[in-house]
């Protein structure tokens, strides 16, 4: 019989040997509500306990320190360049969650050397041994290094809204990293849906394209609804989930939440190898 010093041995072992999940936000179209659905999202599962880290890859125009109404004094490419750890560029958000900062008001397009690869792979390590879930708020450009960091994550969740070429530059964007990747995992959310059927059918109809074309199942996340809590809630820079906990776009964002949880725990009886740093390896070496 097992003495209960080594049984928690062997649970903060196997604690040790969970890794993160990496997760990242994009779309097809630029400004369909990335930024705000990542803060809300990563804020929300925060609250329920899990450990969540967020980082915003729009490099130099990033904005979640804006939405979150923090002027910080160190971002992500700071640690890039090396002028500061990880620890150095990390920051309390709201619910115990912490986010890397992109930087803002940083002109022209960043030199992406091999040693900025190598920290960011360092960077990814470290992140998974010590979070739940890591996500990447997608900048509105794709560059090739984003593009890579999307074919490397284990989760993408795809924000559309219902207009004709969000959907299509959705499926353009899922199709892109299916090629990649076939066994990625797609959740897809429609925002800013001005009805409950619009967003289904929005949803449906992507869902659709993907097994019809592509053979590929993704899973529906729902949708948020077109909400002037939103706007408030930029003003005031303060997630909406929490300065608006009773509204009916915090109760969907909540079924979504749960939606994405309950996925994981289906997939946790699959033994998960440690993908998404094996990828990004082979990508960064293959091209620096
Ligand atoms: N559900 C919603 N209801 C109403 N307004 C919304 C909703 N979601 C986002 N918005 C508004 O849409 C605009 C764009 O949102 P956001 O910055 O999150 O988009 P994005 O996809 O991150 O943009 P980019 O591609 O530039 O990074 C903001 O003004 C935001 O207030
Ligand atoms: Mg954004």
């Amino acid at each position: 019989m097992r003495d209960q010093a080594e049984e928690l041995r062997i649970r903060m072992l196997k604690s040790q040997n969970k890794l993160g999940r990496s997760i990242a936000v994009v779309s097809g179209k630029g400004g369909v509500g990335k930024s705000n659905f990542s803060m809300n999202f990563t804020t929300t599962l925060s609250s329920i306990g899990k450990k969540v880290v967020l980082i915003d890859m729009d490099l130099g125009m990033g904005n979640i320190h804006i939405l979150l109404g923090k002027s910080v004094p160190t971002n992500l490419k700071d640690y890039l360049v090396g002028d500061k750890t990880i620890e150095e560029v990390m920051f309390d958000g709201p619910e115990n969650l912490q986010y890397i900062s992109g930087g803002s008001g940083l002109s022209g397009v960043i030199e992406w050397t091999e040693d900025m690869f190598r920290r960011l792979i360092e960077a990814f390590e470290y992140l998974q041994q010590n979070y739940d879930y890591i996500v990447f708020d997608m900048g509105a450009g794709a560059t090739s290094q984003t593009l890579d960091l999307l074919v490397s994550v284990d989760d993408i969740i795809v924000i559309t809204t219902a207009e004709p070429t969000s959907i299509t530059d959705a499926y353009s964007m899922m199709k892109f990293i299916y090629y990649k990747d076939p066994d990625k995992n797609f959740f897809l959310l429609c925002n800013r849906a001005f009805t409950e059927e619009e967003g289904t059918e929005t949803t449906a109809r992507l869902k659709l394209a993907m097994a019809k074309f592509l053979s590929k199942e993704i899973v529906v996340l729902g949708s948020l609804p077109e909400d002037s809590v939103v706007r408030k809630s930029v003003k005031e820079q303060v997630p909406f989930s929490i300065l608006y906990p009773n509204a009916e776009i915090t109760r969907k964002l909540k079924n979504v939440v749960s939606r994405f949880s309950d996925f994981e725990l289906e997939e946790e009886s699959v033994p998960k190898q440690n993908k998404f740093i094996s990828r990004l390896k082979s990508i960064f070496s293959g091209r620096v």
